[in-house]
């Protein structure tokens, strides 16, 4: 039995382009400079190891959230794109599966549009980072391979 955690990176619509998409906002690193970055990341943290995947369907993303909580694992970093303002089955596929999730944004969300102020995703995820930029996934992780079940913090 391994007593690593198990944790999620799950991002979601037009994440793909990263680093070519609105560099502006979203910076120049690309999805798998992020992923690789995490992985070493989990390896310094010692206590969790990671699986990515990203798709631009919502479906898809449904399927691989109960897939992980099937497989028993611990903690998602998710990054939902635009399906965070928009998406009851994200929503219900989350709190479905009861993995503790941590939902992250590169920009802020709040200091943008008035339709990106709101998230149907994040009332079912332990919390939510957002404006950290590409960091923001770090710190997700790191909160959800240290988490204790026991304590409600
Ligand atoms: C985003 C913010 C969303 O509003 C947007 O649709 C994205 C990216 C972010 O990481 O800042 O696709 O989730």
């Amino acid at each position: 039995m391994s007593f690593m955690k198990k944790i999620g990176i799950l991002n979601g619509p037009n994440l793909n382009w990263l680093g070519k998409r609105e560099p502006e906002i979203y910076g120049h690193t690309t999805l798998a400079d992020l992923e690789r970055g995490l992985a070493d990341y989990a390896a310094n943290l010692g206590n969790c190891e990671i699986e990515c995947f990203q798709s631009n369907h919502e479906g898809a993303l449904i399927d691989k959230i109960y897939d992980w909580a099937e497989r028993g694992f611990e903690g998602i970093v998710f990054n939902p794109g635009a399906f965070t303002h928009t998406s009851i089955a994200l929503r219900d596929a989350l709190a479905g599966a009861g993995i503790a999730t941590v939902e992250v944004h590169i920009s802020n969300v709040h200091a943008r549009e008035e339709f990106r102020h709101r998230s149907l995703t994040a009332p079912v995820c332990r919390g939510q980072i957002c404006g950290l930029g590409l960091k923001g996934y770090a710190y997700a992780l790191e909160a959800l391979a240290n988490q204790r079940p026991e304590v409600s913090e």
